[in-house]
This record gives C-alpha cells, sequence and structure tokens, in this order.
C-alpha cells in the first residue's frame, strides 16, 4: 500500500471502529480521546519515542490501598508554579512574558491527583497575584491572574471531595498588612485550614488523614516567609518540611543538596521531606524525559539523602509528561514504600502487614521500553489483537512511506 491518504483514511476507520474500546497504558493513540481515562496520548520524541501512546497522567490514589496513616506516611503529586499555565489567557491587560511550567488548570490537576500546589503570590493592582516575577516585583507581563480564582477552584474541590487534603506552598511575595489571611478568607478556605498547632514539630508523625478528614482540615499551607506563623497562623515551611535544591543544581545525577532555606536533608526533627526535579527554565519538550528514569533516580538519591526516607511530595514540571509513567510512577514507589513497605503502590493490598509483599502479577500491558520506537509484534502482547494488527500494520506503512 503506497497511498499515504488511503493508509492513514484506512487507520481512521479502524480508530473509529476501535473507538468503543478505550485504549490502554502503552497501546499506540492518535488523540487522547482514543485512551482509557487516566491515560492521554503523547509521544516523548526528547527519549526518542516518537509513536504516539497512551500514557499515565494519574498517580494510584494511595488512600485506596492504606487509609488511616499519619499524613507523613504518603507521597503527593505536587506541581511546581502550578498557576503558571500554557495557553493562559492574560488578565493584567498585557500579554504574559513570562514562562509555563503546567499544560492545565488547577481544577484538571487537582482531579487527576495533584494534591500539592506551588503558588507565587505578590502584591498587584491591590489584591494578591500569582505571579512569576523578578525582585519579588509582579508586573502586568508576568502576572497570571489574581490568587482568589485559583483558591476558589481549591474550595470547589474540597467540597467535591471530602476526603482529600491539599497542600499549598507559597513563594510568598506579599507583604500587604494580613494580605494572605485576606485572600484565604475571601475565597472561603478558612473552613478547612489545618492549624499549625496541629503540625509536628519534632519530627514525630502527623495527625492520620482520618483524623484531618473528620475535623475537615484538609488544607495544608506553608509560606516561605517566617514571620508569617507568628503574625498570621500560616506554617514556615521549612520548620516542617526538608527539601532538596530547585532547578539545574537539583538535577545532577547521584546528588540531592538541601535548597538553601532548608535544614540538610537528614534533619529528621522536619516530619516531612520534599523532592524538587524540574529546570531553571521550564522545557515543555525535555520534559517527558526528565520526569522518567532520571526522577526516579533522583527519588532514589533523596530517599538516601533524607535519611532514608521517601518523599512526601514529589513537585514537577508539566507532570502530565512523561516516557512511560514519570512521576506518576515515581509517586507509585514513593507509596508503596510509604504505605506497605512494597516497591510499588500497586502491590499494596488493603489491610496488608507492611512489607508482605508479593511479586506483581504480569501485567497484560507492559508500557514499552525506553526508547522503543518499533512498531513490532513486541506491542502485541495485548488481549486486543484486530487492534494490534491495525497498529502494527499502519506502522509498517507509516515506514514504507
Ligand atoms: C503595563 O504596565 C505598565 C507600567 O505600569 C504600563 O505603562 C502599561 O500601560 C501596562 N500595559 C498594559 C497593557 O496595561
Ligand atoms: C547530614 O547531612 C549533612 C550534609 O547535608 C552531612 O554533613 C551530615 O554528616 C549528615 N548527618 C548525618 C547524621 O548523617
Ligand atoms: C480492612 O480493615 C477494615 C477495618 O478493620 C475493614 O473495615 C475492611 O473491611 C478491611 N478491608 C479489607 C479489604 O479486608
Amino acid at each position: 500500500m503506497q497511498n499515504p491518504t488511503l493508509a492513514t483514511t484506512l487507520f481512521a476507520i479502524l480508530l473509529l471502529v476501535h473507538s468503543s474500546l478505550a485504549l490502554k497504558e502503552g497501546q499506540t493513540c492518535v488523540a487522547d480521546r482514543n485512551c482509557d481515562s487516566g491515560l492521554h496520548c503523547e509521544t516523548c520524541v526528547a527519549n526518542g519515542n516518537v509513536r504516539p501512546r497512551c500514557t499515565r497522567i494519574q498517580p494510584i490514589n494511595p488512600t485506596s490501598k492504606v487509609k488511616g496513616l499519619p499524613f507523613n506516611r504518603y507521597s503527593w503529586l505536587t506541581t511546581h508554579n502550578s498557576f503558571a499555565i500554557l495557553g493562559q489567557k492574560p488578565m493584567a491587560g498585557s500579554v504574559i512574558l513570562a514562562p509555563t511550567n503546567q499544560q492545565d488548570s488547577i481544577t484538571s490537576q487537582l482531579n487527576n491527583g495533584v494534591r500539592g500546589l506551588m503558588l507565587d503570590m505578590y502584591d498587584f493592582q491591590n489584591d494578591v497575584w500569582l505571579c512569576h516575577s523578578f525582585g519579588g516585583q509582579c508586573y502586568n507581563y508576568t502576572a497570571f491572574q489574581p490568587a482568589i480564582n485559583v483558591l476558589k477552584e481549591i474550595l470547589v474541590f474540597l467540597e467535591a471531595n471530602p476526603s482529600e487534603i491539599v497542600t499549598i506552598f507559597i513563594e510568598d511575595y506579599v507583604t500587604s498588612p494580613k494580605g494572605l489571611t485576606k485572600v484565604f478568607d475571601a475565597a472561603g478556605l478558612r473552613k478547612y485550614w489545618f492549624p499549625v498547632s496541629r503540625m509536628p514539630k519534632n519530627g514525630g508523625n502527623w495527625p492520620t488523614i482520618d483524623d484531618m478528614i473528620k475535623k475537615n482540615q484538609r488544607l495544608i499551607v506553608f509560606t516561605s516567609k517566617a514571620s508569617k506563623e507568628s503574625s498570621e497562623g500560616i506554617a514556615y515551611e521549612w520548620r516542617y518540611l526538608v527539601e532538596n535544591q530547585y532547578g539545574n543544581g537539583g538535577m545532577k545525577v547521584g546528588s540531592c543538596p538541601n535548597r538553601a532555606e532548608s535544614p540538610s536533608m537528614n534533619t529528621t526533627s522536619r516530619s516531612l521531606v520534599l523532592v524538587n526535579f524540574f529546570r531553571d527554565l521550564p522545557d515543555v519538550t525535555k520534559s517527558c524525559k526528565d520526569n522518567s528514569s532520571p526522577l526516579l533516580d533522583t527519588v532514589n538519591t533523596c530517599y538516601g539523602a533524607a535519611g532514608k526516607r521517601w518523599p512526601n511530595f514529589i513537585a514537577v514540571d508539566f507532570y502530565k509528561r512523561s516516557d512511560g509513567a514519570g512521576a506518576l510512577e515515581a509517586l507509585d514507589v514513593a507509596n508503596g514504600h510509604l504505605v506497605c513497605g512494597c516497591e510499588n503502590i500497586a502491590t499494596c493490598k488493603a489491610n496488608m502487614t507492611f512489607g508482605a509483599c508479593e511479586v506483581p502479577e504480569a501485567e497484560a500491558t507492559p508500557p514499552a521500553a525506553a526508547g522503543d520506537t518499533s512498531f513490532g509484534v513486541g506491542n502485541c502482547k495485548q488481549v486486543d489483537l484486530l487492534w494490534c494488527f491495525a497498529t502494527t500494520v499502519f506502522g509498517a506503512m507509516l515506514v514504507a512511506l
């Protein structure tokens, strides 16, 4: 078959026929809607993977396996600069010249299982804005949107999901009197506030998530400004958490230094551990590679540096991008160790004894190996043979053209 239009048409028809059967992880796709829920369709050209395939965009919810552990016994997907979204409509009257770090709205992030949000807050236009700026000053061309918009999205999520807990990390440039207090109150988030008084001060366990849910204290807020803990009751981040270097300095293989503001990673008087893994300048193309094995390597390195502690938060750019399972996989690994003492949360069983892991069953659709650009029968282990045959033929045609 030498006619590319015919080939494409046939493929489109097959896809249409097939659309009643949503594609599984690793299967060749054309658009997001072809894939099962919790997956999207993408390539990872930065890693040599040009075959668009269905890849995961949601971690396994660790509380679906084991409920009721202390909050610090879980790991949560965290987005760096959660508000700096590709294609965001400018709201400050000027085009936005600041770089972007994520692809979807806060609501979409939360619905995909993101539970940590990193928000940069500034005084701007007599209000608090989410801004990406320099010198502590927000400009109309670096301003994304008023913070209250995003805080209201979080409110809607917390109301609709009564057993979910969200953590906000504020990079805090707000100097207006009680500026943060006012905007959180105005958004209606006060009723979910987790009080500083209940945060462990000397490396102890956090309250259990059951308890946090029962008391409806489901919003944890950290600020980067130490003084706001006593003045406004907003927890000073590095009194409760250690964190590795962000940006390029945190991406060196085999090292996990703390960021300047954080105590060293092995400081066990801080009960929470956060791992950052993103570039100085966000790069949507390379993020799929960064979020894959390099991220997992750093999570492992930081486990050692943090005194054999798995991260409670894993913060990345473009969290949905991966060359397989990416940040979601890193989360599942951390949660496996934290929640049940297994290599991956997927092998944790409800109410199991910690560490009593079973060997995972052979998966029906093993994710394609990194660097696999072929359309060979290697993909044909799926139950769906017709589909597999079609994608193989289509692949062969593409190669032949
Ligand atoms: C952006 O701010 C500058 C300085 O305040 C102002 O001169 C300019 O008119 C603003 N641009 C827009 C499009 O509002
Ligand atoms: C903790 O980490 C620092 C480096 O950040 C190191 O100098 C120190 O020896 C470590 N302490 C322990 C007890 O391992
Ligand atoms: C796990 O334990 C809880 C409380 O003991 C119980 O209600 C629940 O049914 C158990 N779940 C399973 C899957 O055994």
